[in-house]
């Protein structure tokens, strides 16, 4: 069956992508399986200054995920272009850049460095950063600064395609798709975390120095499944479904509501050869389930009445 996919103006020789801050850039998997298996890989979270990110401790298991407070942590843009890239450069396998930034014109500035480089196929903009200058609200969480973000990145662009990697933690996930479609996004990915909490009932403390984190793994499928759904719906765009993939089964679900393709986050974790087996996987179980390809397979999700 041909996996191959090609939307938005990205080419992947299979739906299976890796999912920023949750594959290192790649290279620290390479131990675990072949990089060229996969279909692309989104680097950590890159801003234009290195960050440091958040006190410790700042990651907390829960029963069914893992809640992550990282604070975009990374030796920032320069230092990922002239120590971290050319590494990648031999390898057969899509790399996106994912973008950080507190400000549109900062976001402009990142996406004008990165879109200069062969061998970044796409950037995916991570609009999650509270907005400083506007008072505090994440940018992911205000449908005009995803529209202004998107239109800041899209402009400095060229022809590297944008995708814009939407938060669940918003009352309306469809109004802020089409936020970033008027801004010119040409992909959009879906989820990242929720906001959660764990606290240690002795110590009396919170487990994460942060207080508040990042929910993700399998406790957020359902979640993204439903975020998906709503937004492949919606609007025209195609759509990259992220939250809790753990097998192949998991990642069919997001193509039968109509992804384009998937990322793996959490499960890198717990399973680190994981990703490299997933579209092999995938092919196998749509044979088994009868479909014809993943193309007629995408989106054919049939609802009651
Ligand atoms: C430790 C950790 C670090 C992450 N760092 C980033 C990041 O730098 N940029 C980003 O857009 N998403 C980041 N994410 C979110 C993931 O890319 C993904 O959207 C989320 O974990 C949901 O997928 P999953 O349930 O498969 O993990 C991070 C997630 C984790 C667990």
């Amino acid at each position: 069956m041909n996996m191959k996919v090609s939307f938005g103006g990205l080419e992947m020789k299979n739906p299976v992508m890796t999912a920023s801050g949750t594959f290192g850039n790649g290279l620290e998997f390479a131990p675990y399986g072949d990089l060229e298996k996969l279909g692309g890989i989104c680097a950590k979270g890159l801003s234009l200054k290195p960050r440091e990110g958040n006190p410790m401790p700042r990651i907390a298991e829960t029963p069914c995920g893992m809640l992550n407070a990282i604070g975009i942590q990374n030796p920032g843009v320069e230092y990922f272009l002239t120590n971290i890239l050319p590494s990648l450069k031999s390898k057969d396998v899509a790399v996106v850049a994912n973008l950080y930034a507190c400000d549109a014109e900062e976001f402009g500035e990142l996406g004008a460095i990165l879109a200069a480089e062969d061998k970044i196929a796409a950037l995916e903009v991570n609009v999650s950063c509270p907005n400083v200058k506007e008072g505090g609200a994440a940018f992911g969480q205000d449908p005009r600064q995803i529209t202004k973000v998107t239109e800041a990145v899209k402009k400095r662009a060229g022809s590297k395609p944008v995708m814009v990697k939407l938060s669940p933690n918003v009352a309306d996930i469809v109004s802020c798709a089409r936020a970033a479609v008027d801004g010119g996004a040409d992909i959009l990915s879906l989820i990242n975390t929720l906001i959660g909490m764990s606290v240690d009932i002795r110590s009396r403390r919170p487990r994460i120095a942060n207080v508040v984190a990042g929910l993700s793994g399998p406790a957020i499928k359902p979640v993204a499944l439903r975020c998906v759904h709503q937004v492949c719906r919606a609007v025209d765009v195609p759509v990259v479904g992220i939250g809790g993939i753990a097998s192949a089964e998991d990642a069919l679900e997001f193509i039968l509501l109509g992804a384009h393709a998937v990322q793996v986050g959490t499960a890198n974790f717990m399973r680190p050869d994981f990703a490299f087996s997933l579209a092999g996987d995938m092919e196998k179980l749509l044979e088994e389930i009868g479909a014809k390809s993943l193309e007629d397979y995408r989106g054919s999700l049939e609802l009651p009445l």
